[in-house]
C-alpha cells in the first residue's frame, strides 16, 4: 500500500521524506489557498522532493480549459498527476490527458458507478472522499471495498486512492479493504506513529539501561 502526503506544506514533507513513507503527495485548491504560497512554485518544489506522483489540481471547470491548463501541469515535471473533477468535462480531459502519457488523478469520487467511469477514463488514480461521505451519514470505507472489488473482478488498472482520511482508523481500514494508496494529512501520519505503551516503554528501558552503568560504544 502507497502512502501519500495530503498537504501543501512543504515543510511537512522534508520532515516526513526520511522516514521512507512518502510515496507521493496530493494538493487541492484548499490546500493550496491555506499554504499561503504561489501554486506553480508549490508543486515544482514537491516535484524536486520526491520522485512519487504529485497531484495538482486544475482550476477549470470547462474541457477545452481543464485540458490547457492540465497540459501546463504536466510541463512542470514528469511525476505531476493533473488533478480533475469527476465530472463529464473532468473524465473528458481525464481521458484526453491520460492518452498523452500525463498522469491523472480523479478526485471528488463519491460512488461506485463513479468510480468505474472515471476508471473507463483511463484515470491513474480515483480519489473517492471517505471522510466527506462519513461527514453526511454515509459509510466511506464501504465505497473503498465496492470499487476495489468492482476494479480487481474488471482488472481495471486505475489506482484506489483512498482520500479525505480523517483518523488511523481510515488508513488501516482502507488497507483492509485493499486500497492501493491512502491519501493521509501529516497530523494523521504522527496519530497513526504514537502510541503510550511505546513511549512508557522506552522511558523504563531507558532507565534500566542507566542503572546498568554501561555503554554501547
Ligand atoms: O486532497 C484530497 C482530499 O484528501 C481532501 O479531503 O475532506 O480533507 O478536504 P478533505
Amino acid at each position: 500500500m502507497k502512502f501519500f502526503l495530503d498537504t501543501a506544506h512543504i515543510e511537512d514533507v522534508k520532515e516526513l521524506l526520511p522516514t521512507g513513507w512518502v510515496d507521493g503527495i496530493t494538493t487541492n485548491p484548499s490546500l493550496i489557498a491555506a499554504s499561503g504560497r504561489k501554486f506553480l512554485d508549490v508543486i515544482a518544489e514537491m516535484c524536486d522532493l520526491i520522485e512519487g506522483p504529485v497531484s495538482a489540481e486544475v482550476a477549470a471547470t470547462d474541457y477545452a480549459m481543464m485540458l490547457t491548463e492540465g497540459r501546463h501541469l504536466a510541463k512542470i515535471s514528469g511525476n505531476v498527476a493533473v488533478k480533475l473533477p469527476l465530472t463529464m468535462d473532468g473524465l473528458k480531459a481525464c481521458y484526453a490527458l491520460t492518452q498523452e502519457g500525463t498522469m491523472v488523478n480523479v478526485t471528488l469520487c463519491f460512488s461506485a458507478a463513479q468510480a468505474l467511469l472515471a476508471a473507463k477514463a483511463g484515470a491513474t488514480f480515483v480519489s473517492p472522499f471517505v471522510g466527506r461521505l462519513d461527514d453526511v451519514g454515509h459509510d466511506g470505507m464501504a465505497l473503498i471495498q465496492e470499487i476495489c472489488q468492482i476494479y480487481a473482478m474488471h482488472s481495471f488498472d486505475t489506482e484506489v486512492l483512498a482520500a479525505s482520511i480523517r483518523h488511523p482508523q481510515h488508513v488501516i481500514q482502507a488497507a483492509q479493504r485493499g486500497a492501493d494508496v491512502a491519501t493521509i494529512p501529516p497530523k494523521v501520519i504522527h496519530q497513526l506513529l504514537h502510541h503510550p505503551l511505546t513511549d512508557k516503554g522506552v522511558e523504563l528501558f531507558t532507565s534500566d539501561w542507566k542503572k546498568t552503568g554501561q555503554s554501547i560504544l
